[in-house]
């Protein structure tokens, strides 16, 4: 599949980085590029419509969350293609206002994630968006979130998927990531 080729020749590999032994994949030159970009955000908005919705009764998004930091850059332009809210899930401390709160492990480290309590209304269709998923740990703490807050995740969406850490298995809604790494 051409785009997808594409944007798999964009990313950015740094070995080594934030620590030894991990080889962070780097987005940025994909929203660099403003033809990229559009190519990235076209593919998501299309197989959420000509796939994810056939599993929803109502045939709609109601909300879609992104992740503190670089999921920032995805959902919020994915939700307007979509005509759905964008709901952010940020580390603790960040958001104003009644938060819920909850602690999961990462590749390196384990942090805590919060969302604002009235930001989900119980029942709502809901993607969570972010640009990698490695162990699956943020992604399961945001769907635990969504779940706290009475909202359904109907997937989980990715640019890049590190198979051989099998995140997937754990996530309770299924994964669509564009580039798969092993
Ligand atoms: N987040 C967790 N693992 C990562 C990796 N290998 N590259 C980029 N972001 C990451």
């Amino acid at each position: 599949m051409a785009d997808v080729d594409y944007l798999k020749s964009l990313l950015g590999s740094h070995p080594d980085f934030p620590q030894k032994g991990i080889v962070f994949l780097d987005i940025f030159p994909i929203l660099r590029n403003p033809v990229a970009f559009e190519t990235l955000i076209t593919h998501f908005v299309h197989h959420i419509t000509s796939k994810t919705l056939s599993r929803i009764e109502s045939k709609k998004i109601d909300v879609v969350v992104g992740l503190d930091a670089r999921g920032f850059l995805l959902g919020p332009i994915v939700a307007m293609r979509l005509g759905a809210a964008f709901v952010p899930v940020r580390k603790k401390g960040k958001l104003p206002g009644e938060c819920v709160t909850v602690t999961y492990q990462k590749e390196y480290g384990s942090d805590s994630f919060e969302i604002q309590a009235d930001a989900i209304q119980p029942g709502q269709n809901v993607l969570v968006i972010d640009d990698l998923i490695a162990t699956g740990g943020s992604a399961n703490a945001a769907g635990e979130l969504v779940n706290k807050c009475g909202g359904k995740v109907i997937e989980y969406l990715f640019i890049i998927e590190l198979t051989f850490l099998k995140a997937s298995s754990k996530l309770d809604a299924p994964v669509y990531s564009i580039v798969q790494v092993d």
